[in-house]
């Protein structure tokens, strides 16, 4: 089996495709800065824990490893705004060390942590992979920039890499006790959930876009369903396949509104909320054409519909904040 470092795996999807990897026999490195991440995501001995920029640490980690998944990074797009040369700094530099590590190393298969905010305000939905790229927060920029360099290194270095475009990951593996837990939480589901529960309302940024109940329409996908997305990835690099870059979505949408009512269904609690103004930087809809990752991986979503997205969400928030 191969042998696969995983950076940023003490964090979100990055501990639930690490532990995917495990329970599919692979032999699994975890660098992580803890910055963000959770020491308890990943087993200890498993985790090492760096930062990316110390070249000698990652140089070492990288011995006999076949290919790297590249989830370390700041993902938050407000605090983007707020502080560009930090996420700059740690998403893009953090990259271009891991990236000479592994010249030095010899590694030359990798898998990117992208995201839809590199098409920022999109022309049309659903989006596929050749629409523009404008992003519109330093957030989406830094992921752009480093699928750029990732295209010389195509080039120049023989470094073969697909670039996953994540649209809206939610959802939980709570058997293994992994989820969804920022600080500060803005994502639109455990705030929904922290609502039904404080009996605070959440705000609803704007009910005057042009969808059917005026909410934002976005994609969500299960990070399950991600999370499978990385062993495709991974598959497709081991097997000889080329560089590019993939939208990982379901292909439908579902508004701010439709989501609350599915909370309030899954949790049986009402879910109070006042709608505000609009957030700054947020496009009306967001929907990923996932065809290309469908044909050239043969990857399917198979755990997106939006309440088993909430059942395994509640599943995992129950557990771990109450
Ligand atoms: N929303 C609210 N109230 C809240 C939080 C969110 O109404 O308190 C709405 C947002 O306006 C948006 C939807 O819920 O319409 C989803 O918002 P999230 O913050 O959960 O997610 P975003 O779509 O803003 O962000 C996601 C990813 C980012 C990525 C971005 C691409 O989480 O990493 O898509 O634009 F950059």
């Amino acid at each position: 089996m191969p042998k696969i470092l995983v950076t940023g795996g003490a964090g979100y999807i990055g501990s639930i495709t690490a532990h995917l990897l495990l329970r599919r026999g692979h032999e699994v490195v975890v660098i992580d800065d803890l910055s963000r991440g959770h020491r308890e995501n990943v087993p200890a001995e498993r985790l090492h824990v760096a930062r990316l920029q110390d070249t000698g640490a990652v140089t070492e980690l990288l011995a006999g490893v076949d290919a790297v998944v590249h989830f370390a990074a700041f993902i938050a797009v407000g605090e983007s705004t707020r502080e560009p040369e930090m996420y700059f700094s740690n998403n893009v530099g953090g990259s271009l060390s891991l990236f000479e590590a592994m010249a030095r190393a010899g590694v030359h298969r990798l898998v990117f942590s992208s995201t839809a905010a590199v098409y920022g305000d999109p022309e049309r939905v659903p989006i596929p992979e050749t629409a523009r790229i404008a992003p519109v927060s330093p957030y989406g920029e830094s992921k752009a920039m480093v699928e750029k360099v990732l295209g010389e290194l195509d080039r120049y270095r023989g470094l073969r890499s697909v670039a996953l475009r994540y649209f809206n990951a939610c959802g939980a593996e709570p058997e293994a006790g992994l989820g969804e837990a920022h600080d500060p939480e803005t994502h639109l589901i455990p705030l929904l959930f922290r609502a039904a529960m404080t009996g605070e309302p959440i705000q609803v940024f704007g009910d005057d876009y042009p969808t059917p109940d005026g909410t934002c329409t976005r994609d969500y996908i299960h990070v399950g369903d991600l999370a499978e997305a990385h062993i495709a990835a991974l598959e497709h690099l081991m097997a000889g396949g080329g560089s590019g870059a993939f939208n990982v979505g379901t292909g439908k949408g579902q508004t701010v509104m439709e989501v609350l009512r599915a909370v309030e269904e899954v949790t049986g609690k009402p879910v109070p909320y006042r709608v505000t103004g609009r957030r700054e930087g947020d496009p009306t809809e967001l929907v990923a054409d996932s065809s290309k990752l469908r044909k050239t991986m043969k990857w399917e979503p198979r755990r997106s519909d939006i309440h088993e997205i909430i059942r395994d969400a509640w599943a995992y928030y129950a557990l771990k904040f109450n």
